[in-house]
């Protein structure tokens, strides 16, 4: 590679060398970070360069007084979301592996180094930047050069973003995603997929039954568990009164949120069993020996057993404390909350 204009300086360098950083920010403004690793790669080597990388970035950044940075974030960041949901900036994150994992990671960075230093950054949440689109997906997510090009110039030239997160897309007739915050940046997309969709249509599509699910793409099927596959799951989430969701989880490492727990529970016991009443569903649980009853205010007569709750007592592991396999204590009182623990 050589320099292709007057001015323009070419270096070379791993970001996670503290030299080369410094080298390449020096007397900068404005760095388009856009080097990492770009597709799903094992674990070590996505911390390696997307979070070890990115953050010897902003400790450069901070070092040189840089003003903004333009983070290349990706649609993997939320590539778990249907193809037939619309997202807006305001969706949570759902990434669908490592590298979309080290994209939130990387907008948290971005958020954190405005918050507490001052660096300004616009994270752009690339759908596909590409020449041309070249097949169905690509009618959603395509990002055209000249769109990524305004897009750029736009990030250097706004007088001020603060912490700014855009879809980094064209102004596609299929998109997934709301092309809201692009009016402060004043980046207006020219360029639309639909100019190719006849063509793109009419040739077949790469994906696979589940690629074409999800935003994601072909990204979903690496390293995924099936349905079938997966933990079974249990319908029975019962709410304990007077501890909210966060300081289960809290409680959960403790004893003594355990003997909290029982205290509350035992409160609520009706003779001959525990029962636990849960508002969101209007349902309530009886525990005794009997088995469970399932007392929804919708079918008042219907008695179901553990098992068509499809309910199975789990092994549960504390991390204070050594395994206690719920089964052994299947209809006792503390079998219950454990599991009521475990499956939050
Ligand atoms: N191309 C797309 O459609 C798309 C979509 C979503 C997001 N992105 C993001 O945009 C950016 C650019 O994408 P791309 O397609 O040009 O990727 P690319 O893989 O072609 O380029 C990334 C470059 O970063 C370099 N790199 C990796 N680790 C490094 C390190 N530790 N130090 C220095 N350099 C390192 C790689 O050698 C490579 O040259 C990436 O961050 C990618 O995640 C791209």
């Amino acid at each position: 590679m050589t320099p292709i204009r007057p001015g323009e300086d070419l270096g070379y360098g791993d970001l996670r060398e503290v030299a080369n950083v410094d080298r390449l920010l020096e007397g900068v403004d404005v760095l388009i970070h856009m080097a990492g690793t770009s597709v799903e790669r094992p674990l070590p080597e996505v911390i390696e360069n997307n979070l070890v990388g990115l953050h010897a970035v902003y400790e450069g950044a901070r070092r040189h007084a840089v003003r903004r940075i333009v983070f290349a974030s990706s649609n993997h960041a939320i590539g778990m979301y249907g193809v037939d949901e619309h997202l807006g900036l305001d969706c949570d994150f759902r990434p669908d592996g490592f590298y979309g994992l080290s994209k939130m990671w990387g907008e948290g960075i971005a958020r954190m180094y405005w918050d507490k230093h001052g660096i300004e950054s616009v994270c752009v949440r690339i759908g596909s930047a590409l020449e041309r689109p070249t097949e169905s997906r690509h009618l959603s997510t395509w990002f055209g050069l000249d769109d990524l090009l305004q897009f750029m110039m736009r990030c250097i030239e706004a007088p001020k973003v603060g912490f700014l997160v855009a879809w980094g897309v064209s102004a596609n007739t299929r998109s997934y995603w709301s092309p809201t915050s692009c009016e402060c940046l004043g980046y207006y997309p020219t360029q639309n997929s639909e100019e190719f969709a006849a063509e793109i249509l009419g040739q077949p599509n790469p994906l696979d039954e589940l690629g074409r699910r999800f935003q994601g793409g072909g990204f979903v099927g690496l390293d995924y568990t099936p349905p079938e596959r997966r933990p079974a799951r249990t319908r029975w989430r019962p709410e304990l009164p007077g501890l909210s969701h966060n300081q289960l989880c809290l409680r959960q490492r403790t004893c003594t949120g355990l003997l909290h727990l029982c205290s509350i529970a035992t409160e609520v016991r009706p003779p001959g069993g525990s029962a636990w009443w849960m508002p969101k569903r209007r349902t309530g649980i009886f525990l005794g020996a009997q088995g469970w009853r399932n007392n929804s205010d919708t079918s008042r007569s219907r008695c179901a057993t553990r098992r068509s709750f499809g309910f199975r007592p789990p092994t549960v592991r504390f991390t204070h404390w050594a395994t206690l396999r719920a089964k052994k204590a299947r209809s006792s009182f503390s079998s219950a909350i454990i599991a009521s623990m475990s499956k939050r």
